[in-house]
């Protein structure tokens, strides 16, 4: 059942990916070689919960902390913790939900760590190219599949490989909503999009080969050869012409400066 949303509900949910932007601003400026996942997962979690919003993958089918944070070869669902110190070279992803409002919000963000590799950073680029070629997509009258199709052309042209595993959806009071948002896909295929829909766009891409493990701790997914991945995802709203991005990079982007990409 897909959910349209009212104007008023887009606005809550506008609010939620606010609150949601501005902690990962706060973790753009935390981000650094000696810092521990669990301090990255800290600083949002704090900055969330100061604003009256919940992080919501706490607890979210058990997931076992505030946000999802996971290093190079880690594509989704990282656990925070004390062992795990970041290095020059690294790169880091930041992903998780905020509840506001009774609207949740999501977004993610793989971020460079001091001076990253050329081979790292074409990743990250063209991850992130991915998003916005897939937004691009989300307007009144495409298909879903036109949103799939966008990502995984964009980046196999690149070199790069989709994550099959994992995917995108709708989103609104639930974190989770019809329908799925594939990274691949064939143009002109599955439901017309509507305006109103709301959906987390959210390309996951690996610079080897396609295949993921799901390491011992039940959650961590990574590549099954141990090459970088990346993921980069917005909330944003179906609308005529042009996509309303509810989430927001742009406090990442002010701390970054001229190191955004
Ligand atoms: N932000 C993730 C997503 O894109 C979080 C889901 S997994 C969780 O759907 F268990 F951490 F919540
Ligand atoms: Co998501």
């Amino acid at each position: 059942m897909i959910y349209l949303k009212t104007d008023e509900e887009i606005e809550l949910m506008r609010e939620s990916n606010r609150i949601l932007g501005m902690a990962y601003g706060e973790v753009a400026k935390a981000i650094a070689p000696g810092v521990t996942t669990a301090y990255i997962s800290r600083i949002a979690d704090e900055f969330v919960r100061s604003q009256g919003g919940i992080p919501s993958c706490l607890g979210y089918e058990n997931y076992p902390a505030a946000f999802c944070v996971s290093v190079n070869e880690q594509l989704v669902h990282g656990i925070p913790n004390e062992e795990t110190v970041l290095k020059d070279g690294d790169i880091v992803t930041i992903d998780g939900c905020v509840l506001y409002k009774g609207f949740q919000s999501d977004s993610a963000y793989t971020f460079p760590v001091g001076e990253i590799s050329d081979e790292k950073m074409r990743l990250l680029r063209t991850t992130k190219e991915c998003l916005y070629i897939g937004i691009e997509q989300a307007v009144t009258g495409h298909r879903l599949g036109d949103i799939g199709y966008a990502i995984q052309t964009h980046a196999e042209k690149a070199g790069f490989q989709v994550c099959r595993e994992f995917v995108g959806h709708g989103i609104g009071r639930e974190m989770h909503e019809d329908p799925e948002v594939c990274n691949y896909g064939r143009r002109g295929n599955g439901i017309v999009l509507k305006s109103g829909m709301t959906l987390a766009i959210e390309p996951m891409l690996l610079s080897g080969r396609r295949n993921m493990i799901i390491e011992d701790d039940g959650w961590t997914a990574r590549s099954a050869d141990r090459k970088p991945t990346a993921h980069y995802e917005l909330s944003v709203c179906v609308r005529n012409g042009k996509a309303d991005i509810l989430s927001t990079f742009d406090y990442i982007q002010e701390v970054l400066k001229d190191r955004y990409i």
